[in-house]
């Protein structure tokens, strides 16, 4: 039996005889005496073998990396001048008296401790990914935050209920997961995109406060932060405002932090999504970047430049500025590389200004624009954005949308850059933060119709019932999402609990009694039988880890993770399937050649 875990064998076991089971992580030859750093999910250990024990020497001779091994030994110091502290383990060494290989490995196909290994072969070979390290601890937090979540939940009174992963559609706006019907030909489960409508059914049932960490699916563009499978922290509360839902929820983060990562979160800021667009940019801001918009849409009207006026006058553009303290010492080709970076987001240029002099006016200025703009503009610019001498400032100018992204990416990216922490315009903290106050709908303006910001449940503020049907677009929901480091955490509303709320909602969304019926139909009944004021909300427990363990991608925090191209690389899965499978489930292929 082993008598404790690799890498927790330090100074309080001295001289004691310890049993370890563990994998040979590097073994090195020092002409005598053999070193062979054991490790296991806990860490690493120092073992010493000597070979005045020819038995246990010889066979330490025959390990090589990723060798599984029993070792029998004593703790003892290591001489001075040899710890390291960046182990547990570091002060001392366990001198061993039997080695046993328990089995032996092939040689790896890399080292597991390169840090430069392509993602591809961490994927095709991850059960020895996993055995790094970095994966194991990360693994071992999720866990811990999982724990942690279940312990508040419980204390809190929630219950634990699991819903149907073979389902029908739920609408979170993203493609579904589909499943064919054996049984019944021709049709189709579809996988979760949340529990969402189970979890308002059971409110309706009575189990007043419900969760579960569950698996989500949904099929849409991948990035760091998405994955086709990922799971959700999902809560739905009864009798509960607005206020209350994200009290407890924040508590729940909150504690979590400290129980598993021992870090104290700072007060939540909290703004509204107008407020976010207006100074971020973004729905979910990154403040730990100290950079803001400056709004110069009004000024604009007047200007003589047909870039900055033609948005400033039409309906739904922006030209909004982005002051960048001390960027005055930018080259041209910095510029330019931030100009082509802004075009991933549709922006047609990045115009610019930099003042060498700003008691100097015009005169004081360098930039391919100010000869475009009159005296009172370039004053406004200057005094709006509190500009400096040794600042650069950029503009953007367009459809509000391409104004948005472009210019609250180009922030972000400004303040994680080099130049960004140099100059003070990072600082590296926690900022959560509540966004409150969504719009209820948006405008498609391709397909020339209303669509739920949220999702269809989601309840009117109050005195805003009206404004569906005479201008959506002033809508705003209960609905709120919890933003850490520019990432979004979580989302929720209050939902509508009145049927006759809800009809209005899908007549905004121009969807019809009949398809209301057909696509949630149970829900509808159910709101009819004294359903209670409910609401809740989701966290991504694979986002909330990502962050904690500051990992870069949401794939290292998930065991067995898709690529990008929505593979499992390890499996092999998506693959083919017999032919006769298909036929019992009533499929047929319409290009198989491809298959
Ligand atoms: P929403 O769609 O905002 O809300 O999802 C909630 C949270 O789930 C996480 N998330 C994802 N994580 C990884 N990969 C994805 N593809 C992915 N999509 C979403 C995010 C997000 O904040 N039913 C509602 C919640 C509610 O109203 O209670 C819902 O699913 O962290
Ligand atoms: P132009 O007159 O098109 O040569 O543009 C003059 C400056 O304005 C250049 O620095 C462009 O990068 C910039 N510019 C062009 N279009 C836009 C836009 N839509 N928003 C912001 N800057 C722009």
């Amino acid at each position: 039996m082993r008598t404790t875990y690799c890498g927790l064998v330090s100074e309080t076991l001295m001289d004691q005889t310890v049993t370890l089971m563990g994998w040979a992580h590097r073994r090195r030859d020092h002409g005598g005496v053999i070193f062979i750093d054991l490790r296991d999910r806990e860490g690493l250990v120092q073992i010493v073998c000597d070979p005045d024990r020819p038995e246990m020497f010889k066979a330490a001779e025959g390990v090589r990396n990723e060798f599984c091994l029993k070792v029998v030994g004593k703790v003892r110091a290591r001489p001075a001048g040899t710890e390291n502290t960046n182990l547990t383990s570091g002060k001392i060494e366990v001198l061993a008296y039997e080695l046993e290989v328990l089995n032996a490995s092939v040689t790896p196909p890399f080292q597991l401790d390169d840090d430069n290994l392509s993602e591809t072969v961490r994927l095709t070979h991850r059960v020895l990914d996993l055995r790094r390290p970095m994966m194991q601890k990360n693994l071992m937090l999720r866990y811990r935050v999982a724990m942690e979540v279940r312990k508040y939940l419980d204390e809190q009174g929630f219950v634990d209920i699991e819903t149907p992963m073979l389902t029908k559609s739920t609408p979170e706006g993203a493609r579904d997961y589909l499943v064919p019907s054996r049984v019944h030909d021709g049709m189709f489960f579809a996988l979760p995109q949340s529990p969402q409508l189970f979890k308002q059914l059971l409110m309706v049932a009575g189990f007043d406060r419900y969760y579960q960490i569950t698996k989500c699916f949904r099929d849409e563009d991948l990035r760091a932060d998405r994955q086709p499978e990922f799971t959700q922290i999902d809560i739905e509360t009864s009798f509960l405002d607005e206020a209350e839902i994200r009290a407890i929820t924040e508590g729940m983060v909150r504690t979590v932090f400290r129980k598993a990562l021992g870090v104290e979160l700072p007060v939540y800021g909290e703004l509204t999504y107008a407020e976010a667009m207006h100074r971020y940019g973004s729905d979910k801001p990154d403040l730990r970047v100290k950079l803001e918009f400056t709004e110069m849409t009004d000024v604009m009207k007047t200007v003589d430049f047909k870039v900055f006026a033609g948005p400033a006058t039409s309906k739904g553009g922006r030209v909004a500025a982005l002051r960048v303290p001390g960027g005055g010492e930018m080259s041209r080709s910095e510029i330019d590389a931030y100009t082509e970076f802004v075009k991933i987001y549709g922006a047609k240029g990045l115009a610019w200004i930099k003042v060498n002099d700003a008691g100097k006016g015009r005169d004081g200025l360098q930039s391919p624009i100010v000869k475009n703009l009159h005296d009172a503009a370039i004053a406004e610019i200057l005094a709006r954005t509190g500009a400096c001498n040794g600042d650069l400032i950029f503009f953007g100018a367009d459809k509000a949308k391409v104004v948005n992204d472009a210019l609250g990416a180009l922030r972000v990216k400004i303040g994680h850059s080099e130049f960004g922490r140099n100059h003070g315009l990072f600082e590296d903290k926690w900022a959560p933060l509540w966004v409150v106050d969504f719009p209820m709908f948006e405008h498609d303006d391709e397909a020339g119709r209303w669509n739920a910001v949220h999702h269809p449940f989601t309840a009117p503020k109050d005195g805003h019932e009206d404004l569906m049907d005479t201008d959506p677009g002033a809508c705003i929901a209960k609905a709120y999402d919890m933003v850490l480091n520019g990432w979004e955490l979580g989302g929720g509303s209050v939902r509508i609990h009145r049927a006759e709320v809800q009809s209005k909602v899908f007549k905004a969304l121009n969807i019809s009694a009949e398809d209301a019926k057909v696509k949630f139909g149970f829900l509808l009944d159910a709101l009819q039988y004294g359903a209670p004021p409910h609401g809740g909300l989701a966290f991504g427990l694979d986002r909330l880890v990502t962050l904690m363990t500051k990992a870069e991608s949401i794939r290292d925090v998930i065991a067995f993770p898709k690529t990008q191209r929505a593979q499992c690389l390890l499996t092999g899965a998506p693959s083919n399937v017999d032919e006769a499978q298909l036929r019992e489930l009533h499929i047929r292929l319409r290009n198989p050649a491809q298959a």
